[in-house]
């Protein structure tokens, strides 16, 4: 059993009936109403919401077998380490990785990357080799890098999009030669929802000997990934996009080169032995996963992966792609409206300018209506100035918004054009 990697969204189909009223059921906080308004919640991209079960996961743990893991010799140790290690197998069997070992559990989408650079690329990465990057990266895979060319002399060199929002490939393979020691590239925009063409990206990559590392923060929880029909030698997302908890992470990587890289935090659980003569380190995972991790969060992960594999991630995908071209119709129907990112491979987010109301007026005065966007520059500071923009306003949507509340967000944002004359 196979999942494909969808690149062109239109080509997805749902193929069952997929009951959104059945799903918001399951959602608790979207009951209730803000500003006296029922939510609409609309900020997915930046944090969703937790079905019942991940809530019900996580306080399990603490209510019933709250204990540390791989460390406690009693039956309440044992439950936890085994619910622990369960998510972990669960993460495995969702990304299609080669094996549980080879996912390690981090913070967030961030530290994955930053274990990355400061291990991988600390040890592989030197004066004058090169970095490749998009214009359209989340700050987490542009500023750790920078860090590790500030301290290492090497260079952050970036591919270019172009005015829909898609990468300029010509410009990848121009850039890509015997000094890149890395590729760093999201698998879909959080500003403007451009899925990228990573299937390809890595292949490029690998035929000179370069690995790649894909960020999937953004599309995780809207697309399903093959881990190795992509062939991605890293790729990172986070828990508490992903319907989990917050505070939860993934790196999964390739078995030879997590072998070989160096542990990134010193301390209990990545060593093998201790002594003051010489220290010696635990296998993949553990290696990187020093001290107490997030136990509860990461029992909960795995939850929220149970939910949504129920669902079904080309179901979802299918549903957003749906609700995406309703939305976007609805939008660009408002006079002056401009939306950023107009890739034919675009999922689940609409970012926008409306004439010269700011976005933070906008953003203020929707959650008045109850309706919660993003305002600002997303974490994306580099391709808001590709834009030529400071500041946007972005609708995300997850797998319970519905057409519903996209003509409440059109209707509140004619309202506020209104009051702007
Ligand atoms: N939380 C960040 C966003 O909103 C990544 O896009």
């Amino acid at each position: 059993m196979r999942r494909f990697t969808v690149t062109n969204m239109s080509q997805v189909e749902l193929t069952t009936s997929y009951d959104v009223d059945a799903i918001r059921a399951d959602f608790p906080i979207l009951r209730q109403t803000v500003h006296g308004k029922p939510l609409v919640y609309l900020d997915n991209a930046n944090t969703t919401q937790k079905p019942q079960s991940v809530i019900d996961a996580t306080s399990d743990f603490y209510t019933r077998y709250n204990s540390n893991i791989h460390r406690a010799s009693h039956l309440l140790g044992e439950l936890a380490t085994e619910a622990y290690e369960g998510a972990r197998d669960k993460v495995r069997g969702f990304l299609n990785a080669g094996e549980s070992h080879d996912v390690v559990f981090v913070r967030n989408a961030t530290e994955g990357v930053n274990l990355v650079a400061q291990t991988f690329g600390r040890q592989n990465i030197g004066a004058g080799d090169e970095i490749l990057v998009s214009e359209m990266e989340h700050h987490c895979n542009i500023v750790p890098w920078q860090m590790l060319c500030a301290e290492k002399g090497a260079i952050l060199r970036t591919i270019p999009v172009d005015d829909n929002g898609d990468l300029i490939l010509s410009a990848f393979y121009d850039s890509l030669n015997e000094r890149t020691k890395i590729v760093g590239i999201t698998h879909m925009s959080n500003v403007l929802g451009t899925v990228t063409p990573v299937a390809e990206i890595i292949r490029a990559a690998h035929s000179i000997g370069v690995p790649v590392l894909v960020d999937a923060a953004q599309s995780a929880y809207h697309i399903a990934i093959d881990m190795q029909a992509l062939d991605a030698d890293f790729l990172v997302f986070s828990g508490h996009k992903l319907y989990g908890p917050t505070g939860t992470g993934v790196l999964c990587g390739r078995k030879s080169i997590l072998d070989a890289m160096p542990p990134y935090q010193g301390g209990g659980d990545m060593i093998a032995t201790v002594s003051f003569a010489k220290t010696t380190y635990n296998d993949i995972p553990y290696k990187f996963e020093a001290g107490t991790p997030n136990i509860a969060g990461g029992i909960g992960l795995g939850a929220a992966i149970d939910y949504l594999t129920a669902v079904g991630l080309d179901n979802i995908a299918a549903y957003e792609h749906d609700l995406l071209e309703y939305g976007t119709q609805k939008l660009l129907s408002i006079p002056g409206l401009r939306i950023l990112g107009t890739s034919a491979t675009k999922a689940s987010v609409m970012t926008f300018v409306l004439n010269d109301i700011h976005a933070q007026d906008m953003g203020t005065l929707l959650d008045m209506e109850g309706i919660a966007v993003r305002t600002g520059k997303h974490c994306a500071h580099p391709v808001l100035e590709r834009f030529g923009v400071t500041s946007t306003v972005r609708a995300s949507l997850g797998m319970y918004n519905t057409k519903q509340e996209l003509d409440a967000l059109a209707d509140g944002i004619l309202s506020v054009r209104s009051m702007f004359g």
